[in-house]
């Protein structure tokens, strides 16, 4: 089944504000932009305990403007001025000289993204694919498993359509069947998530395939916990990190899935439309390419699923300077950061009379996004008013289920910037919007 008008609607309604971010003055010209207070010089060193002003010199390396609380990053993130130079760079050195030699050299830049995303994830540059996106990876997985009659996957019901209608679909193509665990009430704690989990296997679950952080409630699953399940019960596991990449510290050698994918335009700040595929070394043998063509990747598994034909070397190689920038500042001083922003918001939110959370009270069960339902106000009047009253961009969720405003701060949001979004909401639960 392909997205559905519902899904469709749903992926809309998170699509956040628009006009608010354009700027003539952001056209292109870094002389102008370095004169705003933007940098896209190094970092200083990351402190031992990094205070505001220290984030501040973070948050100057992202061109959105000052006066704006962007807090979207569970839609799509701002790239770091260094990647986008790193990209304007590239793309500027290789249309001077469109040569087979200057792309040759430009393709390095693919094997050395490759490292940096393996030590990223705590993996080998072997079992790592750099796609187009989320979906990309996750379709890999539907549509590259030897699946058929009489096998079961287990897909959870808040799954992104990518993980979820993408598998109904192949299912009545191969003739496998989907087992879908419902969404509970409230997050049930990690034992609750593995129990419920646990339910639906059967003896012939051949794949879990579930999300690390939902989109719609910012609930947390306890990854390395269902991934043993998984294991253990003799299936493989997919877990979807589109909500966990670049914002969480993961470590896949100690989480251990199957497969992992992630984007690398979410939460890492990197060029857009690119992504991340981890497969497993041991499970190598048992997925199949979906897209068979040449310019394979340098090692393991890329070989066979990079083949994707011309693709856009430049901003590939721009995916280094992007996970550089956080690097440098630190990965899990990054996730630190980023829940601690989230907390400050949720607690902030709990104070205000007539807001109720769809996102657990306890931090340590959610990532950095945090879902609320403004009492009475219409969900979508308040993020209207949000953008254009107050320049704060948050997500509006609308119809039945969980309606209400994501906010999802990331490392380059300032206290500041939460605090007058808190004040701003406070006052339009108080006045009405
Ligand atoms: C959990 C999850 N998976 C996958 C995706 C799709 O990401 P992309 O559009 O980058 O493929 C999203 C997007 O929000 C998501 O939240």
């Amino acid at each position: 089944m392909p997205v559905t008008r519902r899904d469709f609607t749903r992926l809309l309604a998170f699509g956040g504000s628009s006009a608010l971010l354009s700027n003539s003055a952001f056209a292109g010209d870094s002389r102008a932009l370095y004169e705003m207070g933007f940098s896209g010089a190094p970092l200083p060193p990351t402190p031992q305990a990094p205070d505001e002003k220290f984030w501040g010199e973070v948050r100057s390396r992202f061109l959105i403007p000052q006066d704006v609380g962007f807090f979207n990053a569970a839609n799509l993130c701002p790239a770091s001025l260094p990647a986008i130079e790193a990209h304007e760079r590239h793309l500027r050195k290789y249309e001077t000289n469109p040569s087979p030699d200057a792309r040759t050299e430009l393709m390095k830049g693919r094997e050395e993204a490759r490292t940096l995303l393996a030590a990223a994830l705590r993996v080998t540059p072997e079992e790592i694919v750099i796609t187009r996106n989320t979906t990309e990876g996750n379709n890999f997985v539907s549509s590259g498993l030897q699946l058929g009659p009489g096998d079961e996957v287990i897909v959870w019901a808040d799954n992104h359509p990518s993980n979820l209608g993408a598998w109904t679909t192949k299912a009545r193509r191969f003739g496998f069947t989907v087992v879908t665990v419902p969404v509970p009430a409230s997050h049930p704690g990690p034992q609750g998530y593995v129990d419920l989990f646990a339910r639906a296997f059967t003896p012939r679950t051949k794949v879990l395939a579930f999300s690390h952080v939902s989109s719609n409630s910012g609930d947390l699953l306890p990854a390395r916990e269902l991934c043993a399940l998984a294991r253990e019960r003799g299936a493989l596991s997919l877990v979807d990190g589109a909500q966990t990449f670049g914002v969480l510290d993961n470590d896949l050698g100690a989480m251990q899935p199957d497969f992992f994918t992630g984007s690398l335009h979410k939460w890492p700040c990197g060029p857009k439309e690119k992504g991340v595929f981890y497969v497993n070394k041991t499970v190598h043998e048992k997925i199949h390419p979906s897209v068979i063509g040449v310019y394979g990747g340098a090692v393991g598994i890329s070989r066979q699923f990079e083949g994707e034909g011309q693709r856009d070397d430049a901003s590939i190689a721009a995916v280094v300077e992007g996970l550089k920038f956080q690097g440098g500042i630190g990965r899990a001083l990054i996730e630190q950061r980023s829940r601690a922003l989230a907390t400050r918001f949720q607690t902030g939110l709990a104070r205000i009379a007539g807001i109720t959370s769809h996102t657990s009270a306890d931090a340590a069960q959610r990532a950095a996004i945090v879902i609320f339902r403004p009492g009475d106000l219409d969900p979508r009047k308040l993020g209207a008013a949000l953008a254009t009253k107050r320049r704060v961009v948050a997500t509006v969720r609308g119809g039945q289920d969980r309606s209400g405003v994501r906010l999802s701060p990331h490392f380059y949001n300032t206290n500041a910037e939460v605090d007058r979004t808190l004040e701003a909401i406070e006052g339009y639960m108080k006045s009405g919007v």
